[in-house]
């Protein structure tokens, strides 16, 4: 499957607001780092749970049957996109910034206030204060980070390695950094974890719409993604090996079941929030292949075709991250407008590769008006900020203006904001 303009004209037509805005205004998307458009299916499937299935699990009754199968239906289909041992091993969240702090809770029962756990230097703040403050409650000793190259925008597994030592208890990476694009190292990282006999959870949020998840290949034991982030709605989820299900003791009130995801789920499940997410994947799996007659069985069938879909997805977004980095005819790619800092790598790993997450700096522009002038003038939506992450800082920076792009942008959309950037540069010269 390659996504050609024909296909991209389909794929497109599966995103009602992909064109322009609600009020029609034609524009370009580019700040899917902070929230994708939402798929068609999505959106469908979330509405016929909220009217036809609106009522609470646990009864005789149609509706409250129906809710449960949603619920079914969406553990299972977040399992298929991330390779899970089943729909048992996934668990719901309000978002991922608040399934990490009950992870950190959880896990810092087990702990006895002298561990350490260890992370990148570019983490998004859901993956680092959750630990600062287990630290302040004296659950483990320090959070350490392992920084990367300032100049390359990578870093090296070495530099995880370097940090860890006898009282490593947790090894915490997220999957790309929202901020600079660069990858983690996955799969390295987790044999790194695993020898040390430390949790390895990875931050999936900012990755997962960009390379095929597999949490037993990588290695993990925890995982965390929001629907947002994934063509769906708000709401989260996480993967956990099975065992960790059982043994560990996440807070939880007295009547919650004592046993399965359900443990580990605060308050009532949302059937619309499984429901969405199953049209998301479903959605996905469609993109694998866009001409069978019926969508994918559970399980392998669907896990294939979602292997189909991110191999077309990645081949298509490493083309628009040649643009967007390189340039293209006449137009220069980030790499080459005057006056422009890229922070984050300047190429594609050959390794691990990059996701399509540009953060840059025009000089001569504040970063705030800058995005208000892409707007007003050149209709490309994209944001201006720290994006919660302490990468800005640590190049001394407040704000940065980001571009995320998925496999819905067009190759033109990110020309035109390589014009926009390099006519507006020119004329600070
Ligand atoms: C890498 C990363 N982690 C965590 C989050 C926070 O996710 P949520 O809003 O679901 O808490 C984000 C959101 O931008 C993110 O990019």
């Amino acid at each position: 499957m390659k996504i050609d303009s024909r296909f991209l004209s389909r794929i497109r037509k599966q995103f009602p607001a992909v064109e322009a805005t609600p009020s029609g205004r034609k524009r370009a998307f580019l700040d899917n780092g902070a929230g994708t458009l939402v798929t068609k299916r999505a959106a469908d499937r979330e509405y016929d749970a909220r009217i036809d299935w609106s009522a609470n699990v646990g009864n005789h009754f149609t509706e409250s049957i129906g809710a449960e199968e949603r619920i079914m239906e969406g553990r299972s289909a977040v399992a298929d996109l991330l390779n899970a041992e089943g729909p048992g091993a996934i668990i719901s969240g309000e978002s991922a910034t608040s399934l990490m702090f009950s992870l950190s809770y959880a896990l810092g029962r087990e702990f006895a206030g002298s561990e350490n756990v260890v992370t990148t230097g570019y983490e998004h703040y859901t993956n680092i204060n959750p630990w600062v403050e287990l630290g302040s409650y004296g659950e483990i000793k320090e959070l350490r980070f392992a920084e990367f190259d300032k100049d390359s925008g990578k870093l090296d597994p070495s530099g995880i390695q370097e940090m860890i030592d006898s009282n490593t208890k947790v090894v915490t990476v997220t999957g790309a950094s929202n901020v600079l694009g660069t990858r983690t190292a996955l799969v390295e990282v987790g044999k790194i974890a695993r020898d040390a006999g430390a949790f390895y959870i990875i931050d999936a949020v900012h990755h997962v719409p960009h390379e095929l998840t597999d949490v037993r290949r990588i290695g993990c034991d925890f995982l965390i993604f929001s629907g947002y982030k994934l063509f769906s709605r708000h709401g989260s989820f996480m993967y956990a090996k099975p065992e960790h299900i059982r043994k560990l003791t996440p807070y939880r009130v007295h009547s919650a079941p004592k046993r399965g995801p359900g443990k580990w789920e605060w308050g009532t499940r949302d059937q619309a929030m499984f429901a969405a997410i199953t049209g998301a994947v479903d959605y996905l799996a469609w993109v694998g292949n866009p001409s069978a007659k019926r969508p994918p069985k559970e399980g392998k069938q669907r896990r294939t075709r979602l292997a189909m879909a991110f191999k077309a997805i990645e081949r298509y977004e490493k083309e628009l991250m040649e643009i967007a980095l390189h340039g293209k005819g006449k137009v220069p790619g980030l790499n080459d407008i005057p006056g422009l800092q890229l922070y984050g790598p300047p190429d594609i790993d050959k390794k691990t590769g990059r996701d399509p997450t540009f953060s840059f700096k025009l000089r001569g522009y504040e970063d705030r008006p800058l995005s208000k002038v892409l707007w007003d003038k050149y209709r490309l939506a994209l944001g201006a900020e720290d994006f919660f992450s302490r990468v800005p800082a640590l190049y001394n920076k407040k704000t940065m203006l980001r571009a995320t792009f998925v496999h819905y942008n067009s190759r033109a959309e990110v020309l035109s904001l390589l014009s926009a950037l390099d006519y507006l540069a020119r004329k600070k010269k």
